[in-house]
């Protein structure tokens, strides 16, 4: 059995794919969670030629939240403790789909699978020693107007860019009210902005997006960069001294006041508990 484990969810690239180097050169046994097997062995290939076998992959698509459950069973018949959790699997995606559940894809992948993840994994995460939650959020979040009756845009003309901000600005909410009710438990969570990072994101956006995205590429820092403050929050004495914070640049930041209503990260939290009853995974 391995000393200390954590898991990175889309491990295979860009932010995540870094998340996993720097929590295997900490010393840890780095389960890569990747939604397919072609990228991921990939990436697997890579990671073991530096740290052999203290890196594994398996594999969950998050647009159906009942692989989680699967993904779960897979782990707990290896592992007996995870020390971190990096929920980090996201994007950006230029056209309305919808999640097997039903769920708008951006919705559903990016605030309800670290939702899932989080709570599928919660029993096994209390009952390792000063376990940590990282959530990768962005400062897209201010460009959010989430309306709680309306998580899955069903009311409104599909924005992509809003869509993404929107479930950006979920991620902080939700880890702010995590902390909330881990209180007094040997759980702690934060998350972060990684910076604007030259990865994969945004290569399913449409319109103008698409083409300026790439265009600033060469403005971006590399994912080695975007992952330091998610590696600060994992491994770091000073972020285990708090919990529900937002991080740029290894510091605390506030975020706008969306971010810090504690009475909407609450409401979001009951949204999406019942959104979730009302699909069973
Ligand atoms: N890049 C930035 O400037 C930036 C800024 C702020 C925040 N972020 C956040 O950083 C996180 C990582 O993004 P990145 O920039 O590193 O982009 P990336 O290189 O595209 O990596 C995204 C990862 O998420 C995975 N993913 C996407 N949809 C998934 C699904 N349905 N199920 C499971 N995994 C899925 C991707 O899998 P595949 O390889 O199969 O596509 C990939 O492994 C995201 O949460 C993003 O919102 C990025």
């Amino acid at each position: 059995m391995a000393d200390r484990v954590c898991i990175v969810t889309g491990g295979n690239s860009g932010i995540g794919f870094e998340l996993c180097r720097g929590m295997a050169a900490a010393g840890y046994h780095v389960v890569m969670v990747s939604r397919g097997i072609k990228r991921g062995q990939k990436a697997l290939n890579k990671l073991q030629m530096e740290f052999g076998n203290n890196v594994e992959m398996m594999l969950c698509d998050m647009s159906d939240l009942r692989n989680i459950t699967k993904l779960y069973s897979e782990f707990i018949n290896k592992f007996d403790r995870l020390d971190v959790l990096l929920n980090n699997a996201g994007a950006l995606w230029g056209k309305k789909l919808r999640t097997t559940q039903g769920q708008e894809m951006t919705f559903g992948v990016n605030h309800l699978g670290y939702f899932v993840m989080t709570q599928t994994f919660l029993p096994i995460l209390k009952t390792t020693e000063n376990s940590r939650i990282i959530n990768t959020a962005s400062e897209a979040h201010k460009m959010s107007r989430l309306n709680l009756e309306d998580l899955n845009f069903e009311n409104r003309r599909y924005s992509q860019w809003l869509t993404y901000s929107n479930s950006k600005l979920c991620n902080i909410l939700f880890t702010r009210e995590l902390a909330r009710r881990l209180e007094g438990t040997n759980v702690i969570t934060h998350c972060f902005h990684p910076g604007v990072v030259r990865t994969r994101f945004a290569e399913d956006a449409s319109g103008p997006m698409r083409l300026f995205w790439p265009l600033v590429r060469i403005f971006m820092i590399g994912s080695k960069r975007g992952a330091k403050t998610g590696l600060h929050l994992a491994l770091s004495n000073e972020a285990g001294k708090s919990s529900g914070q937002y991080w740029i640049n290894k510091k605390r930041r506030r975020g706008n006041r969306a971010a810090r209503n504690d009475d909407n990260a609450t409401k979001l939290w009951i949204r999406t508990e019942e959104i979730l009853d009302g699909h069973q995974i």
